[in-house]
């Protein structure tokens, strides 16, 4: 049976997928790690994201996890395949559920993904939306600036981050898009702008999507009374703890503890 499980992200990403992990599944054991030393992963060629996330899970099973949350929208339109190729244990992504939710709420039959330049680009949401449905219609729009605007701490009451919703969510206005997935897990984290930019459409968080379906993906895994979590990351980050508490709902960072990758 699973006792821990690992989740990691280029960064503070992760995070809103952890949340809704633990919202959802109280009393998982869990090691997140943040490769902040390294992001953002969504500007980089597929070659280089793929070495990167195999050295993400390489730490993760190192620290004794039996599965692996990959909470990272990039790598799972880019990498999945050959994380699952090299490593022997359960792997998810957030693609497959996150187009599943979005594939019921549409009425227009029009999505819209968001996500970084490697996402994007990768057409990866556009073939798990087909496999559901080939009638669905796909807008990808890539919002590269969101990752570093969020890493610095401009949320969505800032101006600046106000100003980036507008020009990257233009495009979406007086369309029939009537449902957008957050495809960087990252971008909950500016839902308040984000939504109130395009205010009559439905959002797919791909953290809530995963986390509901954990259940029937992973099957038995254990439980304790209270959810335990160890953070990592791969180099300090003075910016990741208040961000991250003040984000986060269910859980309280204490610390976070520095990994050490097999480069
Ligand atoms: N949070 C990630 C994603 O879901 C990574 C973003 C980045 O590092 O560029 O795509």
């Amino acid at each position: 049976m699973i006792n821990k499980i690992g989740i990691f992200d280029s960064g503070l990403g992760g995070l809103t997928v952890l949340n809704e992990v633990c919202k959802y599944n109280p009393g998982l054991n869990l090691v997140y790690f943040g490769d902040t030393a390294r992001v953002p992963y969504g500007p980089r060629s597929i070659q280089t994201i793929t070495r990167y996330a195999k050295q993400d899970v390489a730490f993760l099973l190192a620290q004794g996890v039996q599965a692996i949350l990959v909470a990272c929208g990039t790598v799972s339109a880019t990498a999945l395949p050959a994380l699952r190729e090299t490593f022997d244990v359960p792997i998810l992504g957030v693609i497959e559920t996150a187009c599943a939710q979005a594939a019921l709420a549409t009425r227009t039959g029009h999505i819209a993904v968001l996500g970084t330049q490697a996402t994007v680009a990768s057409g990866a949401y556009n073939r798990a939306l087909a496999e559901i449905n080939q009638n669905l219609r796909v807008t990808g729009l890539a919002c590269p600036l969101f990752v570093p605007l969020i890493e610095n701490g401009f949320l969505s009451d800032d101006p600046i981050t106000r100003l980036t919703c507008e020009r990257y969510l233009a495009p979406l206005r007086d369309t029939d898009v009537d449902t957008v997935i957050l495809g960087c897990t990252h971008y909950p984290f500016l839902a308040k702008a984000i939504t109130e930019t395009l205010p009559n459409v439905a959002f797919v968080n791909a953290g809530t999507a995963l986390a509901l379906a954990l259940p029937k993906l992973l099957g038995e895994v254990e439980k304790q009374a209270q959810t335990q979590i160890e953070f990592y990351l791969s180099d300090e980050d003075s910016g990741f703890l208040p961000i991250a508490n003040q984000f986060l709902d269910t859980v309280t960072v204490a610390g976070t503890r520095k990994a050490i990758l097999d480069t």
